[in-house]
């Protein structure tokens, strides 16, 4: 290697950052995300995001487990073959990360061809070094959690789901886990951050300690899974297939070319952490390849004390959530209100609660009162800092203290301290402007002089807390960041180089937009409920691609036919839909809902609530007093969880089907029938 060639590498090497690599675990495609998987993804998208602050080039992957009985099952019961299936759900479980913006830089799928052969590599890595042999196994077996069961409960059930065992005997491939007693007794002494929390570690240990057996690693009493080569018709046992995915995420075989892997941290529920501190240690020991640096157990989401799951009808969905209150709100309540590591009980009004008082009280009104003043004294310009009052310094103080204690806290997973001290010197910032009164000051040169100071002051905070809290609340933050005129994207800063002080006067303010707008508990509570409701029992056909045909919007009619069909009705049929004239006497936005409005239309014989699918395109006041056309004898539902009691007629017009209110030319009377 030249001379030349060398220091071109070396100041490759200089630049080249360190790696971080996050998994999820990969989900099982039985069912959809509920927000204990969301959980898990968040926290890990929180992750990378602080990581990437922190000049880390993190990644993070995610995937779909998609092997084993129950996905036979399942694709038995929907009709399909399993592989349509299983492509159906991971299609539906990226397409929701994605919408939750929880996109993972590699999303492995265990069907993939890639993890197929990390799989295979990894078993005949294995069985070259001696730590796999033939045999046979007779056991008690759950088929929902993929693992055969010691100690079941009466009545032979499963100790984690409470179902039915089976009893099964096949001959099997055995990996020697015995073999790995002491090493990974000495390789969790050694590594003592292994295994977080702590208590999770001291559980494990004596897991380990009681003694281990060896593990059955293939099966030939299930089909659907990844064949172990030359040994049709074993497939390997779902574990093996599954965890190896941390390993085909980036590379397989070929890891060292793309130098991800160990991984350095493993985020896990607590209820797979034995098979991520134990097997996959003792895979990778047999295999000779390098160890995870780290498994982090969290604890679980409750619905009235219960684990949720699919089979107990308890689940709890992140898309009504989002709808309601945004992807910010769901992140910042899941993190802030339970300790990471432990178990937390799940409610709306908690929710709810937390989001008015910590969001849309605190930094969204903090944020929107210091703009508006800056707006109104300062002309939307930030005004220069003069001689600094002791409580002026003591924010300050508070201010850049809170940074190194924020960051201290996020290296120790302590998302919920993290943001309470983010939160507190929002308070001391809230209570400095109720003290100072900025709003209170005239206009002589000293006190616009201390009206500055305290506005400067106030903004600068808001910086600050954005910085710091943006790998949780990455959207709102963004948004105070362009607010206060700064560059570049928020993603980019980093945080090291974060100190009180470097808000520049005279820098211009951005627009200011909405962040989180307050919403009324029990209102929202129900809407969320009611959303959720509709997703989990869809009772109308989804919406139809718009075509230019006349069409009554927002209430999810069923397909109308399209226009020119041959396809005719009797005018008995016609007879059935009730067309009123109506007149609009209210009509308001609906916060989490951008396409609807809420109108209320007088139709002569009553005043009814009606939702419409026309927000993009009308202004509310606009409609205040304009007669329209009301099908009134619909039956009522709910969208988006707001009651809907009819319909409004409106053309569909042009490829986007923008709405068009059908209307009158003549005065018509209110309440008078279409026929
Ligand atoms: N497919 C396996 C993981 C293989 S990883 C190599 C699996 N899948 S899962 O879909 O059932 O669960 C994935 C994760 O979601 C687990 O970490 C589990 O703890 C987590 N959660 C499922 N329900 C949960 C709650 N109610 N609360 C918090 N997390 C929980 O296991």
């Amino acid at each position: 290697m030249s001379v030349r060639e060398r220091k071109t590498e070396n100041a490759e090497m200089a630049e080249k950052k360190e790696k971080f690599y996050i998994t999820t675990p990969i989900y099982y495609t039985n069912g959809l995300p509920h927000i204990g998987h969301t959980y898990t993804t968040i926290v890990a998208d929180v992750l990378r995001r602080y990581k990437r602050m922190r000049g880390y080039d993190a990644v993070m992957t995610t995937g779909t487990d998609e092997h084993g009985v129950n996905v036979e099952r399942a694709a038995q019961k929907a009709g399909i073959p399993e592989s349509e299936f299983v492509a159906r759900m991971a299609d539906a479980w990226r397409a929701l990360w994605d919408e939750l913006g929880l996109t993972a830089d590699e999303f492995v799928r265990t069907t993939d061809l890639s993890h197929v052969r990390t799989v295979q590599w990894l078993f005949r890595l294995c069985k070259e070094n001696g730590y796999v042999y033939k045999g046979h196994y007779t056991g008690l077996y759950c088929v929902y959690d993929n693992a055969y069961v010691s100690e079941p409960l009466p009545g032979n059930l499963c100790p984690d789901c409470d179902r039915p065992l089976e009893t099964v005997t096949e001959e099997n491939y055995f990996f020697k886990l015995s073999a790995f007693q002491k090493p990974l007794l000495d390789f969790y002494r050694k590594f003592p951050n292994f295994i977080q929390p702590d208590t999770r570690r001291n559980e494990i240990i004596s897991f380990v300690e009681g003694g281990l057996k060896d593990l059955s690693i293939t099966r030939t009493t299930v089909r659907w899974g990844i064949p172990v080569p030359g040994e049709e018709p074993h497939v390997f046992y779902v574990w093996f297939d599954a965890l190896s995915a941390y390993m085909s995420a980036v590379g397989g075989p070929e890891y060292e070319r793309r130098g991800m892997w160990p991984a350095d941290v493993h985020l896990v529920g607590k209820d797979i952490i034995r098979f991520h501190t134990v097997y996959w240690p003792a895979f990778l020991m047999a295999a000779m390849l390098p160890l995870p640096k780290q498994v982090w157990a969290h604890g679980w989401f409750l619905m009235d004390a219960a684990k949720m799951s699919k089979s107990k009808g308890n689940v709890v969905l992140p898309r009504p959530i989002v709808n309601m209150l945004g992807m910010d709100a769901l992140r910042y309540f899941l993190l802030r209100d339970v300790v990471f590591g432990q178990d937390g009980n799940f409610s709306y009004d908690a929710l709810a609660t937390r989001y008015n008082s910590d969001l849309a009280n605190g930094l969204g009104n903090l944020a929107s009162r210091t703009a508006a003043m800056l707006e109104k004294d300062f002309g939307g310009k930030l005004p220069k800092p003069a001689d600094r009052l002791p409580q002026d310094e003591a924010l300050a103080k508070e201010s850049q203290s809170a940074i190194g204690e924020v960051l201290e806290r996020f290296d120790k997973f302590e998302f919920s301290r993290a943001l309470e001290t983010i939160w507190s010197v929002i308070a001391a910032a809230d209570k400095y402007l109720t003290e100072e009164k900025p709003w209170a000051l005239g206009n002589s040169p000293e006190e616009e002089s201390r009206k500055g100071t305290i506005l400067w002051t106030a903004a600068e905070l808001l910086r600050v807390v954005s910085a710091l809290a943006h790998p949780v609340l990455p959207d709102s933050t963004a948004k105070i960041w362009k607010l206060l005129g700064q560059p570049g994207s928020l993603d980019a800063l980093e945080l090291d180089g974060l100190r009180w002080g470097q808000l520049a006067p005279g820098t211009a303010l951005g627009k200011f937009q909405a962040l989180f707008p307050r919403v009324e508990k029990t209102e929202a509570v129900e809407r969320i409920e009611a959303m959720a409701n509709e997703e989990q029992n869809p009772t109308e056909p989804a919406a139809p691609k718009p075509t230019a045909s006349a069409s009554a919007t927002g209430t999810g009619a069923a397909p109308a036919p399209a226009a020119g069909t041959n396809e005719k009705i009797g005018i008995e049929d016609f007879a059935k839909v009730e067309m009123r004239v109506g007149q609009v006497k209210t009509a308001e936005r609906i916060v989490g809902a951008d396409k609807l409005l809420k109108l209320t239309v007088d139709i002569g014989s009553e005043v009814r609530q009606i939702c419409a699918g026309i927000a993009q395109y009308y202004e509310p006041e606009s409609l205040i007093g304009r007669k329209v056309v009301v099908v009134v004898n619909l039956a009522p539902r709910k969208l988006r969880g707001v009651e809907s009691n009819g319909m409004i007629v409106a053309a569909s017009v042009g490829p986007d089907g923008r709405p068009v209110l059908a209307g009158f030319h003549e005065e018509v009377e209110v309440g008078a029938r279409l026929k």
